[in-house]
């Protein structure tokens, strides 16, 4: 169920740029895939908003690598299996974690402070799934910090410029290939850019539930509009639902709390005040995030309350306010001393293992479209992704499919043909902050953790229902384009959902679906 572009086109009409690579997003797969393309080929990195409003400058815990004799790749290639479910691609894993000491090096060469000890080795902490200390850290901004160096490192790069504020509408191909992207300015104008090259780098889908630890600009555009060019979507029913958000009943927009809290020591507790995780996993607070969040969910449910806490009180004020500031700082300003009280959290989804199939070197099956990053899916992160893999899985794809670019590009062409598109409204009026908000009811109640194929049916119903009020409706602004997005990207998740009949990972099925 789809349409090819969500407006009117005529190719001829519209102002023209030139670009050997067109970067959709600004998240580290972004900037860094713009980094690691050679200097004589001009690359364009687009974001609807600021540079760094995105997840990748949310990402709290760490980055994880295996950077020192004391832990072993084999290992990490096993915990990211294990806490995946298995269902992962093993090569590619491999290539994760072998090309994760070179890419980090590469990060520091850019001037990325990781956190170091009075030797001046680099410090590590522990995240669920992890059987070594392995996650290389910032204060608890990790992610702050990277995209502050790679932005400062962008910025001393003559053939890259950055644009903020243009919304990349669709990805323009003709009968093979992807020549270049449709985007409105910041002051609505549009435009095409055309390129030899095309990276989509834009991240997740947050806001398609909308209660999530994401950035509120994370609507699935990405994978929305590779989708509508005839990319292959693959995995969508593998979402990620962090363990910990900070509960309240007002926020829907939930503060995440890193799971590195839990690394240093920090334990969940019932309402009753009881720990609970050793009665479902013999690594208790420290399972992979999916048994973790399935576990918090069944207290939940047994206990009829929203949320349960994390207590981290037995670390004392000093190390908590130096090894976790912003943490710290954002519960004070919510009404928690956390070094004091126990923190109230829930699950939210933050993270999707599906997105935009590629191969090991970003390529999708369009010729000339590249997928990176959390957008992108060649299976890594199997049915579960394993903490603090994903800034990893940005860095080394975003410099394989640079370096395929590289050396591929001077053989392509820029395409100078005609394109025109017409839409067919049907003029009816939507109230796009209501079907947005229907839709993300929707997949909060019924494709949340514990999924049953009734419900999954009804969302489903509901979802295409708006989906095609959306495509009729004539409507040219950001609200409508992420709206349709949102839409599409449920419609993905739940249509993936319905097709795998039995439980894996974070896709636990709790009711049979019915043959
Ligand atoms: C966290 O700090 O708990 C989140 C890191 C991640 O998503 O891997």
């Amino acid at each position: 169920m789809k349409k090819r572009y969500l407006v009117d086109i005529d190719l001829d009409e519209l102002e023209k740029f030139y670009w050997d690579v067109i970067i959709i997003g600004t998240g580290i797969a972004g900037l860094y895939t713009a980094l690691n393309i050679e200097d004589k080929y001009k690359v364009i990195v687009i974001t609807k908003d600021k540079i760094n409003e995105n997840n990748s400058n949310l990402a709290q815990g760490g980055i994880a690598a295996c950077m020192n004799e004391k832990d072993d790749i084999n290992l990490h290639i096993e915990d990211t299996m294990k806490a995946g479910s298995y269902y992962n691609d093993k090569d590619a894993v491999r290539i994760l974690v072998n090309e994760a000491a070179e890419n980090v090096e590469k990060l520091i060469k850019f001037g990325t402070k990781f956190d170091r000890d009075e030797l001046g080795n680099l410090m590590t902490t522990k995240e669920g799934g992890h059987s070594k200390r392995r996650v290389l850290h910032s204060k608890d901004q990790t992610g702050k910090e990277i995209i502050r160096a790679l932005t400062e490192e962008v910025e001393k790069r003559d053939n890259i410029k950055i644009i903020e504020k243009a919304f990349a509408i669709d990805i323009l191909t003709n009968k093979t290939t992807a020549f270049g992207v449709l985007i409105k300015d910041k002051i609505g104008e549009s435009h095409v850019l055309h390129s030899k090259a095309t990276v989509i780098a834009s991240g997740g889908i947050g806001q398609v539930y909308g209660n999530t630890t994401n950035s509120s600009t994370i609507t699935g555009d990405g994978i929305a509009m590779a989708y509508r060019a005839g990319a292959e979507i693959t995995d969508m029913e593998f979402i990620q639902f962090h363990p910990t958000a900070f509960y309240s009943e007002a926020d829907k927009k939930r503060l995440l709390i890193s799971e590195s809290l839990r690394g240093e020591g920090a334990i969940l507790r019932n309402n009753k005040g009881e720990t609970f995780m050793e009665n479902y996993h013999q690594m208790g607070g420290l399972a992979p995030r999916d048994i973790v969040a399935k576990a918090i969910l069944t207290e939940m449910k047994n206990e009829n309350k929203e949320n349960v806490y994390l207590d981290i009180t037995s670390k004392g004020k000093e190390y908590i306010k130096n090894r976790f500031p912003y943490i710290y700082k954002e519960c004070l300003s919510r009404g928690i001393d956390i070094s004091k009280e126990y923190i109230p959290v829930c699950p939210v989804q933050h993270y999707i293992m599906g997105g935009i199939k590629t191969d090991y070197n970003g390529r999708t099956n369009i010729i000339g479209l590249y997928a990176c990053g959390e957008a992108a899916s060649l299976g890594i992160h199997g049915a579960n992704r394993l903490a603090s893999n994903s800034l990893l899985d940005g860095i080394v794809f975003g410099s394989r499919a640079a370096k395929d670019i590289n050396e591929n590009i001077d053989s392509r062409n820029i395409y100078i043909g005609s394109l025109v598109y017409k839409r067919n409204y049907k003029d009816n009026q939507i109230n796009l902050k209501e079907s947005r908000y229907k839709i993300q009811e929707a997949m909060n109640k019924y494709v949340f953790i514990f999924r049953k194929y009734k419900e999954l049916n009804r969302a489903y119903k509901l979802v295409i229902e708006e989906l095609e009020r959306l495509y009729g409706a004539d409507y040219e602004s950001k609200e409508y384009y992420e709206c349709i997005n949102i839409a599409t990207v449920a419609y993905l998740t739940i249509e993936s959902a319905l097709r795998r009949k039995k439980s894996i990972g974070s896709h636990i099925m709790i009711e049979d679906m019915g043959g």
